[in-house]
């Protein structure tokens, strides 16, 4: 099944797709539609969409921050529709931002992610090590949250 999943980079015409993904994973924490008209304009926004079968089924965005001494790239948001999930998809998504990131020769990546969610696992699985707690990070649930930073060769 991974075989013949494509991933793409995000246009205006997978927005549709794309925020049906992120409303069935997020529900009311989900970003606004108009968030994914802003990042796939935005040259400092890498956005990418995993497709089987010309159905989106997944999605990641990062962010690049140049206005620091070192810049950086942030790992604003992943998604893996549920009916899809635990067949290797989010690592995919991961693999091609960490290339991206290494084109850019932007060896630091960073994220935040809710303590409790399966998605340390795959963090951690790339090398990604936890630096801060963050308590109360994401109101809405009221749950804290890891900062993880990543510092590729
Ligand atoms: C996090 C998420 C994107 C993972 O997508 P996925 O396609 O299921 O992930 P993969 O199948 O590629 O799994 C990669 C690794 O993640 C970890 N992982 C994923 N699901 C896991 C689970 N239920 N329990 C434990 N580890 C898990 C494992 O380390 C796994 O590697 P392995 O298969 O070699 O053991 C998906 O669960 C999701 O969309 N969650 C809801 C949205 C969300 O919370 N996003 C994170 C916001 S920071």
């Amino acid at each position: 099944m991974l075989k013949q999943v494509k991933v793409n980079k995000m246009t205006e015409n997978d927005i549709k797709g794309v925020y049906a993904v992120e409303l069935q994973c997020f529900g009311e924490s989900a970003f606004p539609m108009d968030w994914f008209t802003d990042v796939v304009y935005d040259e400092n926004c890498h956005y990418y969409v995993a497709y089987l079968d010309d159905k989106p089924v997944g999605y990641v965005g990062m962010h690049v921050n140049s206005h620091t001494e070192k810049p950086y790239c942030k790992i604003a948001t992943i998604a893996v529709s549920k009916e899809y999930r635990n067949r290797g998809i989010g690592r995919l998504l991961i693999e091609k931002l960490l290339n991206i990131a290494n084109s850019l020769q932007i060896s630091a990546v960073k994220l935040e992610v809710e303590t409790d969610n399966v998605a340390v696992f795959l963090y951690e699985s790339f090398g990604f090590k936890i630096t801060e707690v963050l308590e109360n990070y994401y109101t809405i649930e009221n749950k804290d949250a890891y900062v993880m930073w990543l510092h590729q060769e």
